[in-house]
Protein backbone atom coordinates (compact mmCIF):
# COMPACT_ATOMS: atom_id res chain seq x y z
CA UNK A 1 0.00 0.00 0.00
CA UNK A 2 1.37 3.61 -0.91
CA UNK A 3 0.34 6.40 1.38
CA UNK A 4 -1.81 8.54 -0.91
CA UNK A 5 -2.24 12.05 1.32
CA UNK A 6 -2.81 11.86 5.08
CA UNK A 7 -5.67 9.09 6.25
CA UNK A 8 -5.74 7.57 3.19
CA UNK A 9 -3.67 4.74 1.30
CA UNK A 10 -4.20 3.32 -2.48
CA UNK A 11 -4.38 -0.20 -3.36
CA UNK A 12 -3.27 -1.46 -6.20
CA UNK A 13 -5.85 -0.98 -8.70
CA UNK A 14 -5.81 2.70 -8.16
CA UNK A 15 -2.14 2.86 -8.97
CA UNK A 16 -3.41 2.84 -12.42
CA UNK A 17 -3.68 6.89 -12.10
CA UNK A 18 0.09 6.97 -11.92
CA UNK A 19 -0.25 7.13 -15.69
CA UNK A 20 -1.29 11.10 -15.19
CA UNK A 21 2.24 12.17 -14.37
CA UNK A 22 3.40 10.30 -17.80
CA UNK A 23 0.60 11.29 -19.75
CA UNK A 24 0.89 14.63 -21.38
CA UNK A 25 -3.48 16.54 -21.21
CA UNK A 26 -3.84 18.10 -24.31
CA UNK A 27 -5.38 21.96 -23.49
CA UNK A 28 -8.40 22.39 -21.37
CA UNK A 29 -11.78 22.87 -23.72
CA UNK A 30 -14.64 24.36 -22.89
CA UNK A 31 -17.64 22.01 -22.37
CA UNK A 32 -21.12 22.36 -23.59
CA UNK A 33 -23.44 22.67 -20.20
CA UNK A 34 -26.33 21.29 -21.99
CA UNK A 35 -24.61 17.67 -21.73
CA UNK A 36 -23.93 17.98 -18.21
CA UNK A 37 -25.77 15.85 -15.30
CA UNK A 38 -29.47 16.39 -14.88
CA UNK A 39 -28.86 18.99 -12.49
CA UNK A 40 -25.30 18.72 -10.41
CA UNK A 41 -27.88 19.66 -7.20
CA UNK A 42 -28.96 16.04 -7.54
CA UNK A 43 -27.57 13.13 -5.51
CA UNK A 44 -27.87 10.73 -8.10
CA UNK A 45 -28.31 6.80 -7.47
CA UNK A 46 -26.51 4.43 -9.78
CA UNK A 47 -27.68 0.80 -10.26
CA UNK A 48 -24.33 -0.68 -10.15
CA UNK A 49 -24.17 -3.63 -12.93
CA UNK A 50 -28.14 -2.97 -12.44
CA UNK A 51 -29.59 -4.00 -9.47
CA UNK A 52 -26.84 -6.38 -9.41
CA UNK A 53 -27.43 -7.73 -5.62
CA UNK A 54 -30.81 -8.87 -6.11
CA UNK A 55 -30.14 -10.17 -10.15
CA UNK A 56 -27.45 -11.33 -12.16
CA UNK A 57 -25.13 -8.30 -12.96
CA UNK A 58 -25.31 -6.98 -16.74
CA UNK A 59 -28.46 -8.47 -17.42
CA UNK A 60 -31.49 -7.03 -19.02
CA UNK A 61 -33.59 -8.44 -15.70
CA UNK A 62 -31.05 -6.50 -13.21
CA UNK A 63 -31.16 -3.02 -15.69
CA UNK A 64 -34.98 -3.56 -15.44
CA UNK A 65 -34.83 -3.44 -11.33
CA UNK A 66 -32.88 -0.60 -10.95
CA UNK A 67 -34.86 1.21 -13.23
CA UNK A 68 -38.73 -0.64 -10.74
CA UNK A 69 -36.37 0.36 -7.86
CA UNK A 70 -35.86 4.03 -9.40
CA UNK A 71 -32.48 3.83 -9.71
CA UNK A 72 -31.42 7.53 -11.74
CA UNK A 73 -28.77 5.45 -14.11
CA UNK A 74 -27.89 2.04 -14.80
CA UNK A 75 -24.72 1.45 -14.55
CA UNK A 76 -22.46 -0.72 -17.64
CA UNK A 77 -19.07 -1.37 -17.76
CA UNK A 78 -17.99 -2.13 -21.62
CA UNK A 79 -15.89 -5.12 -23.38
CA UNK A 80 -15.40 -5.48 -26.87
CA UNK A 81 -15.38 -8.58 -28.50
CA UNK A 82 -13.46 -10.42 -31.20
CA UNK A 83 -15.63 -9.07 -33.87
CA UNK A 84 -16.13 -5.23 -32.90
CA UNK A 85 -19.22 -5.73 -30.44
CA UNK A 86 -19.65 -3.22 -27.19
CA UNK A 87 -21.32 -5.66 -24.75
CA UNK A 88 -21.86 -4.93 -21.25
CA UNK A 89 -19.85 -7.33 -19.34
CA UNK A 90 -17.53 -6.67 -16.50
CA UNK A 91 -14.99 -9.19 -16.44
CA UNK A 92 -12.46 -9.87 -19.37
CA UNK A 93 -12.76 -13.67 -18.78
CA UNK A 94 -16.40 -14.92 -18.93
CA UNK A 95 -15.76 -17.85 -16.70
CA UNK A 96 -17.36 -15.94 -13.00
CA UNK A 97 -20.70 -15.25 -14.70
CA UNK A 98 -20.47 -17.15 -17.56
CA UNK A 99 -19.19 -20.68 -17.03
CA UNK A 100 -16.64 -20.83 -19.88
CA UNK A 101 -12.84 -19.91 -19.22
CA UNK A 102 -12.47 -17.33 -22.47
CA UNK A 103 -11.72 -14.02 -22.96
CA UNK A 104 -14.47 -11.55 -24.16
CA UNK A 105 -12.08 -9.90 -26.38
CA UNK A 106 -11.62 -13.66 -28.36
CA UNK A 107 -14.84 -14.44 -28.65
CA UNK A 108 -17.44 -13.26 -31.29
CA UNK A 109 -20.69 -12.45 -30.37
CA UNK A 110 -22.77 -15.21 -31.60
CA UNK A 111 -19.90 -17.28 -29.60
CA UNK A 112 -20.84 -14.72 -26.05
CA UNK A 113 -24.74 -15.48 -26.60
CA UNK A 114 -24.36 -19.06 -26.23
CA UNK A 115 -23.48 -18.31 -22.53
CA UNK A 116 -26.05 -18.31 -19.76
CA UNK A 117 -24.65 -15.56 -17.51
CA UNK A 118 -27.78 -16.02 -14.86
CA UNK A 119 -27.55 -19.42 -13.43
CA UNK A 120 -24.13 -18.63 -11.75
CA UNK A 121 -26.06 -15.53 -9.78
CA UNK A 122 -28.80 -18.24 -8.69
CA UNK A 123 -25.66 -20.91 -7.37
CA UNK A 124 -24.22 -18.01 -5.21
CA UNK A 125 -27.06 -16.17 -3.93
CA UNK A 126 -29.69 -18.62 -3.15
CA UNK A 127 -31.53 -16.09 -1.33
CA UNK A 128 -32.15 -14.15 -4.35
CA UNK A 129 -32.30 -17.13 -6.66
CA UNK A 130 -35.15 -16.99 -9.36
CA UNK A 131 -35.56 -19.32 -11.97
CA UNK A 132 -36.48 -16.61 -14.59
CA UNK A 133 -32.51 -15.99 -14.20
CA UNK A 134 -31.43 -19.00 -15.74
CA UNK A 135 -30.11 -19.01 -19.47
CA UNK A 136 -30.13 -15.13 -19.55
CA UNK A 137 -27.15 -13.62 -22.10
CA UNK A 138 -24.59 -11.10 -22.63
CA UNK A 139 -26.39 -7.69 -24.11
CA UNK A 140 -24.77 -5.73 -26.30
CA UNK A 141 -24.84 -1.95 -25.91
CA UNK A 142 -27.06 -1.25 -28.77
CA UNK A 143 -29.71 -4.25 -27.60
CA UNK A 144 -29.95 -2.33 -24.12
CA UNK A 145 -30.23 1.11 -25.36
CA UNK A 146 -32.89 -0.61 -27.45
CA UNK A 147 -34.68 -1.70 -24.50
CA UNK A 148 -34.78 0.75 -22.05
CA UNK A 149 -34.99 4.01 -24.83
CA UNK A 150 -33.90 7.37 -24.46
CA UNK A 151 -35.50 7.81 -21.36
CA UNK A 152 -33.17 6.12 -19.69
CA UNK A 153 -30.12 7.29 -18.29
CA UNK A 154 -26.97 5.19 -18.62
CA UNK A 155 -23.66 5.40 -16.74
CA UNK A 156 -21.10 3.60 -19.39
CA UNK A 157 -17.60 2.19 -18.07
CA UNK A 158 -14.81 1.41 -21.10
CA UNK A 159 -13.12 -1.33 -19.07
CA UNK A 160 -9.51 -1.64 -19.95
CA UNK A 161 -7.64 -5.60 -20.34
CA UNK A 162 -4.97 -5.09 -17.76
CA UNK A 163 -4.25 -3.13 -14.22
CA UNK A 164 -5.70 -0.15 -16.27
CA UNK A 165 -4.89 1.62 -18.88
CA UNK A 166 -5.28 -0.33 -22.11
CA UNK A 167 -8.72 -0.86 -23.51
CA UNK A 168 -9.41 -2.60 -26.72
CA UNK A 169 -7.94 -0.69 -29.64
CA UNK A 170 -11.13 0.75 -30.75
CA UNK A 171 -13.45 0.37 -28.28
CA UNK A 172 -14.03 4.86 -27.65
CA UNK A 173 -14.55 5.10 -31.15
CA UNK A 174 -17.19 2.76 -31.47
CA UNK A 175 -19.13 3.53 -28.17
CA UNK A 176 -19.30 7.32 -29.76
CA UNK A 177 -20.66 5.99 -32.56
CA UNK A 178 -23.56 4.28 -30.77
CA UNK A 179 -24.10 7.03 -27.87
CA UNK A 180 -24.08 9.11 -31.56
CA UNK A 181 -26.55 6.77 -33.68
CA UNK A 182 -29.27 7.21 -31.09
CA UNK A 183 -28.51 10.66 -30.22
CA UNK A 184 -27.59 10.29 -26.71
CA UNK A 185 -24.66 12.35 -27.59
CA UNK A 186 -24.17 15.42 -29.79
CA UNK A 187 -25.56 19.01 -30.79
CA UNK A 188 -29.37 17.39 -30.21
CA UNK A 189 -28.71 15.00 -27.19
CA UNK A 190 -31.25 15.59 -24.40
CA UNK A 191 -28.76 16.73 -21.09
CA UNK A 192 -27.62 13.93 -18.50
CA UNK A 193 -28.61 10.58 -20.36
CA UNK A 194 -25.26 9.51 -20.78
CA UNK A 195 -22.16 9.89 -18.01
CA UNK A 196 -18.79 8.23 -19.20
CA UNK A 197 -16.57 6.92 -16.90
CA UNK A 198 -13.37 4.91 -16.87
CA UNK A 199 -10.12 3.85 -14.35
CA UNK A 200 -8.10 4.54 -17.66
CA UNK A 201 -6.68 8.06 -17.99
CA UNK A 202 -5.70 7.32 -21.48
CA UNK A 203 -9.67 6.18 -22.45
CA UNK A 204 -10.93 9.08 -21.10
CA UNK A 205 -8.52 11.19 -23.10
CA UNK A 206 -9.45 9.69 -26.19
CA UNK A 207 -13.20 9.92 -25.42
CA UNK A 208 -12.20 13.87 -24.56
CA UNK A 209 -10.22 14.13 -27.63
CA UNK A 210 -13.74 12.62 -30.06
CA UNK A 211 -16.12 14.76 -28.12
CA UNK A 212 -14.94 17.26 -25.71
CA UNK A 213 -18.60 18.24 -24.27
CA UNK A 214 -18.67 14.58 -23.29
CA UNK A 215 -19.09 14.04 -19.55
CA UNK A 216 -16.91 12.28 -18.70
CA UNK A 217 -15.60 10.45 -14.96
CA UNK A 218 -12.40 9.44 -13.68
CA UNK A 219 -12.74 6.52 -11.51
CA UNK A 220 -9.91 5.74 -8.89
CA UNK A 221 -8.82 7.97 -6.06
CA UNK A 222 -7.53 10.98 -8.22
CA UNK A 223 -4.61 12.35 -5.81
CA UNK A 224 -5.41 16.60 -5.06
CA UNK A 225 -2.46 17.55 -6.42
CA UNK A 226 -3.90 16.03 -9.59
CA UNK A 227 -7.33 17.34 -9.77
CA UNK A 228 -6.82 19.76 -11.63
CA UNK A 229 -5.12 17.73 -14.36
CA UNK A 230 -8.36 15.81 -14.28
CA UNK A 231 -10.73 18.50 -14.51
CA UNK A 232 -9.05 19.31 -17.64
CA UNK A 233 -11.10 16.33 -19.59
CA UNK A 234 -13.39 14.91 -16.90
CA UNK A 235 -16.42 16.46 -14.42
CA UNK A 236 -15.83 14.29 -11.54
CA UNK A 237 -14.60 11.32 -10.20
CA UNK A 238 -15.68 8.12 -8.58
CA UNK A 239 -13.09 6.87 -6.01
CA UNK A 240 -13.73 3.76 -3.87
CA UNK A 241 -15.56 4.80 -0.94
CA UNK A 242 -13.36 2.65 1.17
CA UNK A 243 -10.53 5.29 0.51
CA UNK A 244 -12.03 8.67 0.94
CA UNK A 245 -12.55 10.48 3.70
CA UNK A 246 -14.46 13.66 4.84
CA UNK A 247 -11.58 15.74 3.77
CA UNK A 248 -11.01 14.21 0.69
CA UNK A 249 -14.57 15.24 -0.83
CA UNK A 250 -14.33 18.78 0.40
CA UNK A 251 -11.15 18.98 -1.41
CA UNK A 252 -12.70 17.41 -4.63
CA UNK A 253 -16.26 19.63 -4.96
CA UNK A 254 -14.39 22.98 -3.64
CA UNK A 255 -12.82 22.32 -7.34
CA UNK A 256 -16.27 21.98 -8.88
CA UNK A 257 -16.03 18.68 -9.83
CA UNK A 258 -18.54 15.84 -8.53
CA UNK A 259 -17.89 13.16 -7.01
CA UNK A 260 -19.78 9.59 -7.14
CA UNK A 261 -17.93 6.69 -5.41
CA UNK A 262 -18.15 3.03 -5.23
CA UNK A 263 -19.99 0.34 -4.80
CA UNK A 264 -21.55 0.81 -1.44
CA UNK A 265 -24.23 -1.35 -0.17
CA UNK A 266 -24.36 -0.77 3.48
CA UNK A 267 -27.02 1.73 4.70
CA UNK A 268 -24.42 3.15 7.17
CA UNK A 269 -21.59 3.96 4.60
CA UNK A 270 -24.55 5.66 2.47
CA UNK A 271 -25.51 7.82 5.35
CA UNK A 272 -21.52 8.71 6.30
CA UNK A 273 -20.87 9.51 2.23
CA UNK A 274 -23.71 11.52 2.33
CA UNK A 275 -22.99 13.53 5.07
CA UNK A 276 -19.46 14.25 3.30
CA UNK A 277 -20.97 15.61 0.29
CA UNK A 278 -20.94 13.23 -2.26
CA UNK A 279 -22.98 14.01 -5.37
CA UNK A 280 -24.45 10.53 -5.85
CA UNK A 281 -22.77 6.71 -5.38
CA UNK A 282 -22.85 3.01 -7.03
CA UNK A 283 -24.47 0.56 -5.59
CA UNK A 284 -25.98 -2.93 -5.48
CA UNK A 285 -29.24 -1.79 -3.96
CA UNK A 286 -30.60 1.33 -5.27
CA UNK A 287 -34.04 0.57 -3.39
CA UNK A 288 -31.77 0.93 -0.62
CA UNK A 289 -29.92 3.79 -1.44
CA UNK A 290 -33.23 5.62 -2.23
CA UNK A 291 -34.50 5.19 1.34
CA UNK A 292 -31.37 6.58 2.87
CA UNK A 293 -31.24 9.78 0.19
CA UNK A 294 -35.03 10.10 1.55
CA UNK A 295 -33.93 10.25 4.99
CA UNK A 296 -31.13 12.24 4.10
CA UNK A 297 -33.12 15.19 2.96
CA UNK A 298 -35.76 14.93 5.69
CA UNK A 299 -33.48 16.01 8.09
CA UNK A 300 -32.25 18.54 6.18
O1 LIG B 1 -17.67 1.95 -12.25
C1 LIG B 1 -17.71 2.10 -10.88
C2 LIG B 1 -17.38 0.77 -10.32
O2 LIG B 1 -18.23 -0.12 -10.96
C3 LIG B 1 -15.97 0.42 -10.60
O3 LIG B 1 -15.68 -0.87 -10.22
O4 LIG B 1 -15.01 -3.09 -10.87
O5 LIG B 1 -17.38 -2.64 -10.32
O6 LIG B 1 -16.44 -1.81 -12.44
P1 LIG B 1 -16.15 -2.15 -11.01
CA1 LIG C 1 -18.05 -0.31 -13.37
Amino acid sequence: MKPLFKGITLSLASLTLGAFMLTAVPPAQAKNQSHLPVSEQKIVNVAHRGASGYAPEHTLLSYQLGKEMKADYIELDLQMTKDGHLVSFHDTNVKRTGSVDKLVKDMTLEELKQLDVGTWFNNTYPEYANPSYVGLQVQTLEEIIEEFGLNTHYYIETKAQNAGNTTVEGMEEKLVQVLSHYKLIGPNARAGHVLLQSFSPASLKKLHALNPTLPLVQLGVVQPGQLAEVQQYAIGVGPNFKQIDANYVKQVRDMGLMIHPYTVNEKEDMRRLLEWGVNGMFTNYPDRLNEVIKEFKSKK
